[in-house]
């Protein structure tokens, strides 16, 4: 039995697209592979709402994370953290002798615009990271107004790990003012496990001239330059993912419609959250839910393992809390191509096997 998969990726991948994954190969330096990139460049800058250039990584969302933060930092970075990926930024940091400061909001809260005018107003950052959706707690971040705090101070890169978001919720890139806007393949744009993509800012680039031991292949410049010149990149990508990801994004432009996409997204999150307030308490405050996952407090202290495992008898899987939470929280995610039906189900053997 195939097992739907309710956790905040690797997604369930349709078999359209999956069956792109097995196209012909071709050689990564001929005009084909150009034009590939073109087109996918086109279609997310349309998804991103940005005119930023894009680029892909042959790696999972982590490696534009470090590409980031490695080539954008000159001074110190500011750090935000509201869960596990936030903290992975830091961790990335401190691994590569960038000098970086820490903000960890309180457990379930979100980081403030005002949080970070207080950073930048010391004056010691020239880079602020910010998670957009973290998957750990199910808190969607007010990027936009971060946004507008960090276009005051135009010497500072705003960096935006949109991993576990992006496809599945608007991210206005421009208008936010995100220097670097980056993702996985594996969540809500709903392919498999293998692409990083990003939007990257002139600005960025500029920056990232000036910083010495950017590494090699995880360079911003090496990388920029590259797509920026032909379309290509400096080291072989993954043709079979970018074939999948051009169709991909070709599906989810024409035939769903980012607004009908996004608003699946939130309906199964408005589905998700009703439920769990009526027999749980959900981690993250009103106002900063996430619209792709939803962390729920384990309220009954139920063993979410056994779930997993009953669960898994009856064609589903969800997640157990993160990290620290393992156990006294679990995850539904509601991301790329699921549907409000199958969510129901879901649902409803919950309620059978808690006894809900
Ligand atoms: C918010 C967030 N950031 C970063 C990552 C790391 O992404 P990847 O596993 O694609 O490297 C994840 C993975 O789950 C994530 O959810």
């Amino acid at each position: 039995m195939s097992i739907k998969l309710f956790i905040p990726g690797p997604v369930d991948v349709e078999k359209d697209v999956l069956e792109k994954l097995a196209m012909t190969q071709i050689a990564h330096r001929t005009k084909e592979a150009t034009n590939l990139q073109e087109s996918i460049s086109k279609k997310l800058q349309k998804l991103m709402y940005t005119d930023n250039t894009i680029i892909l990584s042959t790696s999972s969302g982590s490696g534009i994370m470090e590409m980031s933060i490695k080539s954008c930092t000159k001074k110190r970075a500011a750090v935000f953290s509201v869960g596990a990926f936030g903290d992975r930024w830091y961790n990335m940091a401190v691994t590569n002798n960038i000098p970086a400061d820490h903000f960890k909001s309180e457990p379930g809260m979100p980081t403030t615009p005002e949080m970070v005018e207080e950073a930048l107003k010391t004056g010691l950052y020239d880079v602020v990271t910010v998670t957009h959706n973290e998957t750990s707690s199910g808190l969607m971040n007010p990027v936009y107004e971060i946004g507008q705090v960090v276009k005051n101070y135009p010497g500072v890169i705003y960096l935006v790990d949109a991993v576990s978001s992006l496809g599945g919720a608007k991210i206005e890139v421009d208008k936010c003012g995100i220097d670097i806007c980056l993702s996985s393949t594996q969540k809500c744009l709903g392919l498999p496990p293998g692409l990083a993509v990003a939007s990257v800012s002139e600005k960025a680039y500029e920056r990232a001239l000036t910083v010495e031991n950017r590494g090699f292949y995880f360079d911003l410049v090496n990388v920029y330059n590259r797509v920026k010149k032909d379309y290509q990149y400096p080291s072989t990508p993954s043709t079979p993912h970018m074939f999948a990801l051009d169709y991909q994004l070709g599906k989810i432009l024409d035939q769903e419609g980012l607004d009908n996409r996004f608003d699946r997204h939130q309906k199964l999150a408005d589905i998700v959250r009703e439920w769990a307030s009526k027999h749980f308490e959900l981690y993250a405050k009103d106002g900063y839910r996430s619209n792709t996952v939803t962390t729920i407090l384990n309220t009954k202290g139920n063993s979410v393992g056994d779930l997993n495992k009953e669960l898994a008898k009856r064609g589903y899987m969800i997640s157990n809390g993160y990290g620290k939470l393992k156990e006294k929280a679990f995850r539904i995610a509601h991301m790329a191509e699921r549907k409000e039906e199958d969510l129901l189900a879901l649902l409803k053997e919950i309620e059978d096997i808690w006894d809900l």
